[in-house]
């Protein structure tokens, strides 16, 4: 069986586990338990892949907190199954269920049924999460790049967009990175006045932890969390690409969802990001330069040895002005365009207002065409409930 992480005062529930899970198990007393995921994965971290997650709720005390971790994991590790330990099966149901905990236990089981109820919950919620989002790192935690060859084709405008459409359903999972490192304008696209930036991520705290870095973000007011990019080009010079590294691996441990915002072209820090990136957005606009860019930045991708990372083409400001088609584009990349964005005046005065497009949901065409590439990321869960309570006495919490 994978690993088990426990959050429990009671040694001989700790000890029945561990005989249930084959010593896969990671315990922890409730007071030490982080209030975010990651935090509790990261804690447990050299135990191997975390499949369930047993949190104990026996006695008296209020369930609140565990619940909501239920509640977070569900939304941003959906693939690892959460069970509740409590005496109090009637009180808690509903509230279990409503927070996606996958079954509640009953705190004096036998070991060989606790090794049932593992193996239950784990297989129910590989069956529940595979049916609209693939039980794989790659479906709970995607890092969406937003890259081109040449300037001014749209990447803020495709990457604000994005992060504040997944921010709709992930608010609280959801950051947006500017990584444009000397002239990022993603604070004046989203209209924020970041108290920190970039420059001050790679200084003390927000190296270390994320906790630290956290700190450090500016919240839009969609909810979305923004790490925002430096107030001027100088400040840029001192980021590396190793210092790029090291934040966006602490954000992916907390993040369902991270975007990166670009410079134009192949830079240090926009490879850096590429070693993390799940899925890759090519933006270019509709003239000779930037798709022949493009297919060359295509070919430069290919001979880079880079982790796999799924590709988008997204074309913007298309119009019918300058005598080029999609099926020019298509026939000079040699693949399919997957994304059009229109040529739209609503999106110019969308950036010289500080309002993404999708902040307001409009029935226009670029709305629904920014809205379909935001689809592109977002899973579309159908979660099959099943809440029982594991006791000897099955049945007794209907
Ligand atoms: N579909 C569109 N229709 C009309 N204008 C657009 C469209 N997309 C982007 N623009 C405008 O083009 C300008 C450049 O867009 P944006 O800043 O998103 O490009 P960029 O690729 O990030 O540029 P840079 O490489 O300089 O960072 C902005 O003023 C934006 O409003
Ligand atoms: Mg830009």
């Amino acid at each position: 069986m994978s690993s088990v992480i426990l959050a429990s005062a009671s040694t001989d529930l700790a000890r029945r586990v561990r005989l249930a899970s084959g010593d896969n198990l990671f315990v922890l007393a409730p007071e030490q338990v982080p209030t975010g995921p990651a935090q509790l994965l990261g804690l447990s971290n050299g135990t191997g892949p975390v499949q369930a997650v047993m949190l104990d709720v026996t006695g008296e005390g209020s369930p609140d907190g565990s619940l909501g971790l239920a509640e977070r994991f569900q939304e941003q590790f959906p693939h690892i199954a959460v069970l509740l330990v409590t005496d109090r099966p009637n009180e808690l149901g509903l509230s279990a269920l409503r927070a996606g905990v996958r079954d509640l236990v009953e705190p004096g089981l036998p070991i060989d049924e606790i090794r049932w109820v593992l193996l239950r919950a784990i297989e129910a919620n590989s069956a529940a999460t595979a049916d609209g989002q693939k039980a794989t790192p790659e479906a709970s935690g995607r890092v969406i790049t937003v890259a081109s060859p040449k300037g001014g084709v749209g990447k803020t405008t495709l990457a604000t967009n994005l992060a504040v459409g997944l921010a709709q359903e992930s608010p609280n999972g959801t950051v947006l990175v500017d990584l444009d490192i000397q002239f990022g304008d993603v604070a004046a696209a989203l209209d924020l006045d970041p108290e920190y930036t970039l420059a001050d991520a790679v200084h003390g705290a927000g190296l270390r932890d994320v906790t630290g870095l956290k700190t450090l973000l500016t919240k839009h007011r969609t909810g979305l969390h923004v790490l925002c990019g430096v107030k001027s080009p100088v400040e840029g010079d001192e980021i590396t690409a190793e210092h790029v590294n090291t934040i966006l691996g602490l954000l992916i441990s907390e993040f369902r969802y991270v975007v990166i915002d670009t410079a134009p072209g192949m830079g240090p820090h926009t490879l850096a990001a590429l070693d993390h990136t799940t899925d890759l957005v090519l933006t270019a606009s509709l003239d000779v330069p930037s798709v022949r860019g493009l297919r060359k930045e295509m070919e430069l991708l290919d001979e880079l040895e880079l982790p796999p990372a799924t590709r988008h083409v997204a074309v913007n400001m298309v119009d019918r002005g300058g005598g080029l088609s999609l099926a020019d584009v298509e026939a000079t990349i040699g693949r399919k365009v997957d994304f059009a964005i229109p040529r739209s005046s609503k999106v110019m005065a969308s950036t010289n207002r500080g309002r993404p497009i999708l902040e307001d949901r409009g029935r226009d065409k670029v709305s629904k065409d920014l809205e379909q590439l935001v689809s592109r990321f977002r899973p579309t869960t159908v979660r099959k409930s099943g809440l029982s309570w594991s006791s000897r006495h099955r049945g007794a919490a209907s």
